[in-house]
Formats: C-alpha cells, sequence, structure tokens
C-alpha cells in the first residue's frame, strides 16, 4: 500500500503508482527547466514559490485522467506542466489582490520583493506556460485559452461584487467555478485529450475536473477560516480581511439571527464592519469558527465532491477511477 500525493491519496494498484510517480517526477523536473531565465533575477522570482512547496493538484488530476488513453503519450507531462505553470502564475498575481504575505509556508513574492516584481514573475510564468502549450497543438491552445478567461473573469468579478439585486450566492458560485473551476477542469480535459481518449471520456473528466475544482475552492475558503495556517501555509483570514465574503459568510447572512445567541450578533455586527482592525478580525474569525455556518459550508463541500464522484460512474471501472473517486472525499475534508 502506497500513498502518492499530499491528499492522503492511497493508490494499492502497483502499476497506476509507478506510472503517476513517474510522471510526477518527470513534470517536476521540466517545471524547474521551464523556469529558468538567462537573466539570474527572473530565475530566483520564478522559482521561489515553485520551490517553496505546494500540492500540484492539477498536474496529478492531468496524469490520472490520462489514464483512460495512453498515459505515456508524448504531451500528457507538458500538458501538467501548463496547468500547473499557469497556476503558479496567478498565485503571484492573487497575492498582489490580496495583499497576501505569506505563500507556500514561504513569503509571497510581493512581500519578499514588491509588487512589480510579483506581477512581473507572473506574467513571465503565463509567458512560459504559453511556450509549452504551442507544442501541444492549436486545440490545446484554444483550450488553455478559453479557460484562462474564464479565470481571469471568476478573479474580476469577485473584486467587483455581485450586481445590486443579485443574489450573493450564485455570485459567488460563479467566480468560484470560473477561478478556480476553470482550470481544474482543463486539467481533466488535457490528461484525457493528449492521451487520446475518446470524446465523451474527455467530455466526462472535463465536468469532474470542474465539480472537483468547485468542491476544491470551496474546501479552501472553509479552510481560510478555519486553518490555523501551518498545514496551508497561508495566513488565516485572509479572505475576511479583504472583504471576500465566502460561503460561510454568505450562509450566515442567510441564516435568520439566533435572537438566543449573542454570539450570532456579536458575529453579525462584526461583519458588517471593518474587518481591517486586527483585534475585531481576531474576534470575527474566533465568533465564524464556531459558528453552524462553517458547518453547513463544510456540508455543501461534500456535496460538490459527491457530485464530482457521481460524474465517473460513467467511465469503466479501473484503478485511475478509483484513485479519482478518491480524490473527491480528499478535497472535501483536506486540511492543506
Ligand atoms: C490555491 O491553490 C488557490 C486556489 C485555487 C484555492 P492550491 O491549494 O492548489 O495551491 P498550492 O498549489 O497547493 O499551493
Ligand atoms: C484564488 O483564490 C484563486 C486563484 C488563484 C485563481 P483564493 O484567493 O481563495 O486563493 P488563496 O486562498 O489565496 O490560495
Ligand atoms: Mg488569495
Ligand atoms: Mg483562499
Amino acid at each position: 500500500m502506497t500513498v502518492v500525493g499530499p491528499f492522503g491519496l492511497n493508490m494499492q494498484d502497483e502499476a497506476l503508482n509507478a506510472d503517476v510517480r513517474d510522471g510526477m517526477a518527470a513534470v517536476e523536473e521540466a517545471l524547474l527547466d521551464a523556469t529558468k531565465s538567462d537573466v539570474p533575477f527572473i530565475t530566483v522570482t520564478a522559482q521561489h514559490l515553485l520551490e517553496a512547496g505546494g500540492k500540484r493538484f492539477r498536474p496529478l488530476l492531468v496524469l490520472l485522467a490520462a489514464q483512460f488513453g495512453d498515459p505515456n503519450a508524448p504531451g500528457v507531462v507538458p500538458a501538467a506542466v501548463v496547468v500547473e505553470l499557469t497556476h503558479l502564475a496567478t498565485l503571484y498575481h492573487d497575492d498582489v489582490m490580496d495583499e497576501a504575505g505569506v505563500r507556500r509556508g514561504a513569503p509571497s513574492a510581493n512581500a519578499r520583493w514588491d509588487n512589480s516584481v510579483a506581477i512581473l514573475t507572473g506574467d513571465f510564468l503565463f509567458s512560459r506556460a504559453s511556450q509549452v502549450l504551442a507544442d501541444l497543438g492549436p486545440e490545446a491552445v484554444r483550450v488553455q485559452a478559453e479557460a484562462f478567461e474564464r479565470l481571469v473573469t471568476g478573479q474580476i468579478l469577485e473584486t467587483a461584487g455581485p450586481r445590486q439585486g443579485s443574489d450573493p450566492v450564485q455570485h459567488y458560485l460563479d467566480v468560484i467555478s470560473g477561478k478556480t473551476g476553470s482550470l481544474i477542469a482543463v486539467s481533466g480535459r488535457m490528461g484525457a485529450m493528449l492521451a487520446g481518449a475518446d470524446e465523451r471520456t474527455v467530455e466526462i473528466l472535463t465536468e469532474y475536473g470542474e465539480r472537483i475544482g468547485t468542491a476544491f475552492q470551496l474546501a479552501d475558503d472553509v479552510l481560510d477560516i478555519a486553518s490555523d495556517g501551518h498545514e496551508s501555509g497561508k495566513t488565516p483570514g485572509t479572505d475576511l480581511r479583504e472583504g471576500v465574503p465566502t460561503l460561510p459568510v454568505l450562509l450566515l447572512r442567510a441564516m435568520p439571527a439566533d435572537p438566543a445567541d449573542p454570539d450570532d450578533a456579536r458575529l453579525r455586527e462584526l461583519l458588517d464592519g471593518d474587518l481591517g482592525d486586527d483585534t475585531r478580525h481576531a474576534e470575527a474569525l474566533r465568533l465564524l469558527r464556531g459558528h453552524p455556518a462553517l458547518e453547513r459550508a463544510r456540508r455543501e463541500t461534500l456535496r460538490y465532491a459527491y457530485e464530482a464522484r457521481d460524474l465517473l460512474a460513467q467511465l469503466p471501472q479501473c484503478p485511475a477511477r478509483s484513485a479519482l473517486e478518491g480524490l473527491c472525499d480528499a478535497v472535501a475534508v483536506r486540511t492543506m
């Protein structure tokens, strides 16, 4: 019994295990290669977060999806590199947007250098992702470009907030499927597509990626409240501080106030005010951790993860399918 991946994902099948382990090693090497520049300073800034860690969830998904075709097809590892580089670039930019100081347990690029360095390093990584992508053919370029548009649109919609009169929960779901579901869906799609899987399999794995990607972001948003930051390598409470209402807060606002619970009233008051103040922020975070809305958000996360898992019933039973099923449970209850 061997454990592969950061999710405690058990891949008991020896052949699958070896394939994924070798694939991930090849991805890692190619990532290091793709982040080297002739300018030494750029290599340092580009490799800063790469070397800090990260779960490599998207490349793992590419490799597992590729099992439904020829997993050794030449485009599979480069496709995994493209999605991880794209993801990495968005982290550099996201930390500027969120004024985050810590990422993958290391200082964020904006904290270690400044916003300009972080933004330009993100751009550099996008350009390198494009160079790898160019060799994968026009269909892969189109798929990636469309997902990238959705990702950026999600980030902008989050910043803009819901339009007046629109449903804030629907807005939130649109934001997370755009900013996170899009690239995770592409991971499923690219893996299957470049391995030469049939059209229907490609569609199922794309849809699976979209759902598990949404669950992945829901879990991230729960973790932003519930985690102490040790495992996540990020500063807890960043969403609250930045005034980004995620599902726990949105569900709380949709619940009737509990007159018997003074904590509930106090929390609502705090959430309606400025959480830039350290004391108010810490109190809000503490009260939210104990509020039933957080548990409801956890249940919603599980619901999306199970929806993703149910889609897999359409695929043939095989070790890769079992691994993808296991990934759903792991994503929903993850602690990092
Ligand atoms: C963080 O992604 C940003 C989200 C979309 C939630 P990950 O949780 O995959 O970050 P790393 O790659 O493991 O650092
Ligand atoms: C960021 O969402 C999603 C992308 C990077 C596209 P978050 O802001 O929730 O991600 P973290 O928590 O900083 O990783
Ligand atoms: Mg962020
Ligand atoms: Mg987050």
